[in-house]
């Protein structure tokens, strides 16, 4: 066989060996090969066997790329075989030319008459049901089909492991690595997944945050001695259950800042490395806790769609510095099982993306009928933090966003402001210091529920197990702790706060509405362009105190979602050049109302006035990540 391509398979496929005082199984995990300098790994379990014809023969041992292709038309023609080769270079990374050296045509109805497809063809009758997917393969001499994923190496550093999800709902660590200095992560051929009704998230990749179990794999939360002293999860988290069972492929664990308090690169991560954001001059803060998820979303075209969580604005944070579109959600719209509490009263799951619509879809799939879509916006726009004239770009991207989705709605803007907003309606009893009242709400949550779920048995597991030792834990966990430990607030009056502000929330500020579900909508603003260098030294971590903008979803358990809307330029200390950042806005609405912001999201794209975001070092135009090593579009 004569290819075009260059091909070299490493690895080897399932062997036994025998001593001669104990039979030693030997497993294949898969094997790796390369394709004109393109990396691939094939796992060990092929998915059929083609008869090969005459002209079709490969030597003993070893695996030619080949491409299967299916027609119901019994008119299939040598141009229309090569019309579909053509839509699947375009449609798909894992795809290259040479994989159509070798065309295996698959009928199920008449048989193609005298196609005159150029080159090796094999074709064989089937059915619809038992029809191999479309797409790239690798055949062995025995015929054998084995699908090829593409091998990306996780040059930014987002990634725990690479994963490889059978179909029993199990995962693997990904038995393959690539040339960067980085883990390797496998993403299969979009073309062997079609959408249905049943899996409208089939072949999307997702990237999952390690702090939810996948059953089959150890879970770190952020923590080295965590992952080597626990055993491999023993079941699957439901947001990534549901969401795989929509359909979509988990291809890897993704970096959390430790236990997902919130962590600034570059001293307090000091079990990891905190992922690089990829946008600006690549030295920019990557946000916290769900950094993994918003800096690969941002860098990884091959990357769909990232699950974070959010407990105090960790997929926010993140999406708003790496320009996606993520949500943190109503709280309570699906378990949380198998998944790191810091707070169970405040912990919710998001989705990070550069694809509005996808993320729409995804969150269908993952918050199932606890998710409603309305198509009816209100009117009334709360505006918090914005600026009232414009003196700079970013400035001028968020008023004029208002302005457009004022005229979209046709409604009305009105500044926000909560302290004299609550002085005038509060409940009778409550303090007048709305900041006074919620400062150690969050902290005392957080920190007296992860002592409690997490630090505790943790402490006393590995005390157990290596003669009263403590595990090693960052700064930023123990120094929120030490504050749980000492404080004499507790649980109950945080939680008693928390319910008195979010009763007023939810009936004065965004209260529940007929048609639009939330009387009005709220933004503040996310971004504005402003860097965060991640080589700057930080005074040490402290306890996050306080209220702001970002705490009113978290206490009022209603959605907050980050839009955004352009990005402007910084003059960059680490470049010595000008450089673009994301801008970015929150909208939030009352509690339940999670599918009204993704309609209205996406009206906001069809009308034009916002768009999806891109992979690469500006969100807007993409391009090259800088300081990363790598061929732009090749991302090997
Ligand atoms: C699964 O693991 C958890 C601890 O991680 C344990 O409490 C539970 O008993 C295990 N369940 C099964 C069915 O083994
Ligand atoms: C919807 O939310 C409720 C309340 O939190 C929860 O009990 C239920 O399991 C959720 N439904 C789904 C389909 O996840
Ligand atoms: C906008 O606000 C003004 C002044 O409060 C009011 O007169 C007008 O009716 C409002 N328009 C809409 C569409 O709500
Ligand atoms: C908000 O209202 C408070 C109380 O009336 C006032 O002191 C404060 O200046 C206002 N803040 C802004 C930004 O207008
Ligand atoms: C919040 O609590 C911290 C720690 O007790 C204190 O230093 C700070 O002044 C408080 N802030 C407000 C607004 O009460
Ligand atoms: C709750 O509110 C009271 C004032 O009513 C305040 O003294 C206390 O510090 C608050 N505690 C928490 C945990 O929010
Ligand atoms: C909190 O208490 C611990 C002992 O439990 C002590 O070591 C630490 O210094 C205290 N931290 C603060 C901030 O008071
Ligand atoms: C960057 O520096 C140039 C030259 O000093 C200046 O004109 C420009 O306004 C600066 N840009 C920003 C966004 O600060």
């Amino acid at each position: 066989m004569l290819l075009s391509g260059k091909l070299s398979i490493l690895g080897a496929f399932g062997l036994f060996l025998a001593s001669s005082s104990a039979a030693t199984s030997l497993t294949s995990t898969g094997f790796t090969s390369t394709v004109n300098g393109i990396s691939y790994f094939s796992p060990p379990k092929s998915v059929g066997t083609i008869k090969l014809g005459k002209g079709v023969s490969v030597e003993a041992g070893s695996y030619v790329p080949v491409t299967v292709v299916t027609t119901s038309s019994d008119k299939y023609s040598a141009s229309d075989l090569s019309t579909t080769l053509k839509s699947f270079g375009a449609k798909d990374d894992v795809y290259q030319d040479a994989f159509s050296q070798i065309t295996y045509v698959q009928y199920t109805g008449g048989q193609p008459k005298d196609p005159k497809y150029k080159g090796t063809v094999l074709t064989t009758k089937t059915t619809a049901a038992a029809a191999i997917p479309n797409g790239p393969y690798f055949l062995s001499s025995s015929g054998a089909l084995f699908k090829a994923y593409r091998l990306y190496s996780d040059s930014i550093g987002a990634f725990t492991e690479g994963v490889i999800v059978a179909e029993d709902g199990s995962g693997s660590v990904l038995p393959a690595g690539v040339a960067g200095q980085s883990v390797a992560i496998a993403v299969p051929s979009r073309l062997y997944y079609t959408a249905t009704e049943a899996k409208p998230l089939a072949g999307v990749r997702l990237g999952v945050k390690d702090i939810y179990d996948l059953k089959g794999l150890k879970t770190s939360n952020g923590n080295r001695a965590w992952y080597h002293f626990y055993p491999e999860a023993n079941g699957t988290a439901p947001p990534v259950q549901n969401l795989i069972d929509a359909g979509a492929i988990p291809v890897g664990k993704m970096k959390t800042s430790q236990f997902a308090n919130g962590e600034s690169a570059t001293a307090d991560w000091v079990d990891y490395h905190a992922p690089f954001n990829p946008r600006g001059d690549g030295y920019q803060q990557p946000s916290s806790s769900s950094s993994g998820p918003g800096a690969a979303a941002g860098a990884y075209e091959w990357l769909d769609i990232a699950l974070g969580s959010d407990t105090g604005g960790s997929v926010r944070g993140p999406s708003q510095v790496q320009g996606l579109f993520g949500n943190r959600p109503s709280h309570g719209l699906v378990s949380l099982d198998h998944t790191m509490p810091l707070s169970p009263q405040l912990d919710t799951p998001g989705l990070l993306t550069r694809d509005p619509v996808l993320h729409s879809k995804a969150a269908k799939a993952m918050y199932k009928a606890n998710l409603t879509f309305v198509n009816e916006y209100p009117k009334d726009i709360l505006l918090v933090g914005f600026p009232s004239t414009a003196t700079s770009d970013s400035e001028r991207i968020l008023l004029n966003f208002v302005s457009s989705l004022k005229s979209f709605l046709s409604g009305n803007a009105s500044v926000f402001n909560i302290t004299a907003s609550w002085l005038s309606s509060r409940p009778a009893n409550a303090p007048a210091d709305l900041s006074a009242f919620l400062n150690l709400t969050y902290p005392t949550l957080i920190t007296k529920e992860q002592i409690r779920l997490v630090r505790d048995p943790f402490y006393a597991d590995y005390a157990k197990k290596y003669d009263g030792r403590r595990p090693f834990v960052n700064p930023t966990p123990l120094s929120r702790w030490a504050f749980g430990d000492n404080t004499t607030e507790t649980v109950e009056t945080a939680v008693a706060n928390k319910t008195v502000f979010m009763d007023w929330f939810n009936s004065k500020v965004l209260a529940p509405a007929p048609k639009t579900c939330s009387d009005k909508i709220l933004l503040y603003v996310g971004s504005t362009a402003s860097p965060s260098y991640r080589n700057i030294y930080l005074p040490p971590p402290s306890v996050p105190f306080g209220f702001s903008s970002g705490r009113y979803s978290v206490l009022s358990e209603t959605p907050d979602h980050v839009i955004p809307i352009g990005e402007a330029s910084y003059n960059s200390t680490i470049t010595n050049h000008a450089e673009v950042l994301p801008v970015t806005v929150d909208i939030m609405a009352g509690k339940g109302c999670d599918g009204m912001i993704f309609s209205l999201t996406e009206a906001l794209v069809k009308a034009g006035i916002i768009k999806p975001t891109v992979a690469g070092g500006s969100s807007v135009s993409g391009g090259e990540i800088l300081y990363k090593r790598g061929i732009v579009g090749s991302e090997q």
